[in-house]
């Protein structure tokens, strides 16, 4: 593996949802996952955020595993009901003291704090009129931004506006497997519009407050291949990356949207006020990309995913680190990019604690090899200033409920015992050895 440069962010990453539990502690409002979790048949095992990981309690602790790890950088979101029960209107101390503590652990373990603004945990009395579908959740998100950027604005190295606009529109609005589970196509442009639009409009308050941190957005993307070379699936694949990829990349850099897409839609096409499109292509400090797997389209019947012989994890997704390379260098050729930060990758395995140990072997060469992927694209030009593992440990899996394991550390749900998984003792000793070169770099 080549060497990394010496200022690179090593981290792994959390969301709020996914590990907090504490669902109703404190004067945390509930959010649109916790009402969908109530929904018969909505999460595999029946389980819900009530108490995941209980790192609320435990944040302590779980900073000094991450510190353990030989990490950088801590990537976690702050939960919106949390510090403001209604999503508009009081914020809620008691919250904010949770993340001021969890920031200042932070510190005080030499790691530096990556905040996410928006994964997922919109607050319920938000969605109750209309969530990102109304335009006035727009302006909330704002101002809920801009406290959290008031309170906390000065220690946090970056700030992230939404994780995963796509998974949010399309998931949560058109599929409907994802909070809030509603099924319309036209619901769904409207509402990645006023996440692009709110995104923009968080990056000029946030300036405009005299906000220090990096501002960016993170993003899920993957080169999008087409089934057979008939001009069918081609057509295909070239559509699918039009709404998975340049629907969000091209309003971001170039601000517009692609017009094969919105020919597409037609009629369903979002509304866009008059100056909203300048208003989301803010510059960028950081442009993140969570990558987990390649993906194949065609006009047919659905690709079979067992055709291409490849390892697949336990999601049922298709272990192709190559994508990564492939896709940064697309993004390197095609957009004037902003630095890019690798801000989720990983892989759920089933995993076995056998004496005290589990090798995930598995997980392991996973991250290793989409490590090597990052390398690759760097060597030919792209610039990628940091990778985070996800995840930390074991957490609430959306939809797959507790069953689906991406944690390079283990949680047993019982006893809310934490322990390294194989893949974590690779990943620290990788560490040590990138923190050797730094210092040879240095010398
Ligand atoms: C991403 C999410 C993250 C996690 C991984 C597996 O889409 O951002 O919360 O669930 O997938």
């Amino acid at each position: 593996m080549p060497d990394f440069p010496k200022n690179f962010i090593w981290g792994v990453a959390t969301s709020a949802f996914q590990i907090e539990g504490a669902a109703s502690v404190d004067g945390k409002g509930p959010s649109i996952w916790d009402d969908f979790c109530r929904i018969p048949g909505a999460i595999a095992d029946a389980s819900d955020g009530t108490e995941a990981c209980d790192h609320y309690h435990r944040w302590a602790t779980d900073l000094d595993l991450i510190a353990d790890l030989g990490v950088d950088a801590y990537r976690f979101s702050v939960s919106w009901p949390r510090v403001q029960p209604l999503g508009s209107g009081a914020f809620n101390e008691a919250g904010f003291a949770f993340y001021e503590r969890l920031v200042d652990g932070m510190l005080a373990r030499g790691l530096k704090p990556y905040l996410t603004l928006n994964h997922w945990d919109l607050p319920s009395a938000l969605q109750a009129t209309g969530g990102w579908e109304n335009r006035d959740t727009v302006q909330h998100f704002v101002d809920y931004a801009c406290e959290v950027a008031r309170r906390l604005g000065d220690r946090v190295v970056s700030i992230c506006t939404h994780n995963e606009p796509w998974v949010i529109a399309v998931l949560g609005n058109e599929i409907g497997n994802f909070a809030p589970g509603i099924k319309s196509r036209a619901v769904m442009l409207q509402v990645a519009h006023h996440l692009l639009l709110s995104h923009g409009l968080t990056l000029t308050a946030l300036r405009a407050q005299g906000c220090k941190s990096e501002l960016g957005i993170v993003l899920n993307l993957a080169p999008i291949h087409a089934a057979t070379d008939s001009a069918e699936d081609r057509a295909a694949a070239r559509l699918s990356d039009g709404t998975g990829l340049r629907w969000y990349v091209d309003p971001l850099i170039k601000g517009c949207y692609p017009a094969d897409v919105l020919g597409h839609v037609g009629a369903d096409a979002p509304k866009v006020l008059p100056g909203d499109m300048e208003k989301i292509a803010q510059p960028l400090d950081f442009m993140g990309i969570n990558y987990y797997m390649r993906s194949v389209a065609g006009a047919g019947v659905p690709w079979d995913i067992k055709s291409s012989g490849r390892e697949i994890t336990d999601m049922g997704w298709e272990v192709y680190p190559e994508g990564l390379t492939e896709l940064l260098l697309r993004l390197h050729r095609e957009y004037p990019m902003p630095p890019i930060f690798i801000t989720e990758n990983g892989a759920a395995f089933p995993d076995e604690v056998v004496d005290g140990r589990v090798h995930d072997v598995r997980r392991q060469a996973y991250i290793e090899n989409h490590i090597a992927a990052v390398a690759q694209a760097m060597v030919q030009g792209v610039r990628v200033d940091g990778y985070f593992v996800w995840s930390l440990m074991d957490n609430f899996e959306w939809a797959s409920g507790y069953a689906k394991r991406f944690g390079i550390v283990r949680v047993d749900y019982d006893t809310q015992q934490r322990t390294l998984k194989d893949s974590a003792l690779w990943y620290r000793d990788f560490l040590r050895q990138q923190r050797v070169q730094r210092l040879a770099l240095a010398a």
